[in-house]
């Protein structure tokens, strides 16, 4: 991801060094902020911040997290929840018309209205069960994530996940839409093919201009955002790539209940519902 200049300046060690604290100041102030002691179920998510929010969990120590029940959001957060002795239980568990009482997960873009691009781990699937299943909704995002519109900084394009016999006919209508050279994300490192989701799919990766915000946001009257010369609003394009047959679902998150939260160390995290 695009570093300002006077980050480019700093030498690599330290960048990184720099980006780990605040993913990690993020996450335990996330977990001081927004896990209650009477909390029972808790939604976990992906990638590598994650992490900071599993070990900030566990560090509250038995005493307080020896009632809850934490729900993963694939294959390597189930993982880290039993690797921290935390207890693990699964989505379809829950009983019908109950929630999660909060969630917790990372982003790969966050715009000024908090909406969110994800999947840069290929879970969003699962994600977007995990989130839309819970009272709360927290977004732990590094200082790197933030931009003004969706797009702007993350440029591998949204992560969509498809039925892998209906990629070919996805790639063609996100290039009418408008999407600049949508792909297949490719396997692992060693691993020939495409990635394979938690859930036996593929991944497309679709690069659009820079989104417009929410079509109601106070952009609306500058531009409609519906595609026309390829400028979509993030609402608009969500609606559009859901309904193409063969996508399972998008790693577009938005909604206009954003609430700011705390500082990842130079720049707020948020959540977005
Ligand atoms: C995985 C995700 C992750 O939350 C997102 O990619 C951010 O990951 P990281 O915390 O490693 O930057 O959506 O599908």
């Amino acid at each position: 991801m695009a570093m300002s200049t006077s980050e480019s300046a700093i030498p690599l060690e330290q960048q990184a060094r720099l980006v780990e604290e605040s993913k990690r100041s993020a996450a335990y102030q996330a977990v001081k902020d927004h896990l209650v002691a009477s909390y029972t179920r808790i939604g976990i998510g992906s990638g590598s911040t994650v992490v900071y929010v599993v070990e900030a969990i566990a560090a509250l120590g038995p005493g307080v997290t020896s009632n809850m029940k934490f729900y993963p959001t694939g294959a390597q957060s189930e993982e880290l929840i039993e690797a921290a002795g935390l207890t693990l239980q699964f989505i379809n568990k829950l009983p019908a018309g109950q929630l999660l009482d909060v969630a917790f997960d990372g982003a790969d873009e966050v715009d000024d209205d908090l909406n969110l691009i994800k999947g840069g781990g290929a879970c969003l699937w699962q994600e977007k069960i995990v989130a839309t299943s819970a009272k709360r909704f927290v977004c732990v995002a590094d200082f790197r994530k933030l931009s003004p519109r969706l797009g702007t900084n993350w440029k591998k394009g949204i992560p969509i996940e498809v039925l892998p016999m209906a990629a070919p006919r996805v790639l063609d209508e996100l290039k009418q839409m408008g999407s600049h050279n949508p792909r297949i994300r490719p396997g692992l490192p060693g691993k020939a093919g495409a990635i394979v989701t938690d859930n036996g799919l593929w991944i497309i990766d679709a690069p659009f201009m820079p989104l417009h915000l929410l079509k109601d946001s106070s952009e609306s009257g500058i531009q409609a955002g519906n595609g026309d010369n390829g400028v979509w609003a993030v609402d608009a394009l969500a609606d559009r790539l859901i309904k193409i047959p063969g996508v399972a679902e998008i790693g577009l998150f938005y909604g206009k209940n954003g609430l700011q939260v705390e500082s990842g160390g130079q720049k707020p995290v948020a959540a977005y519902f």
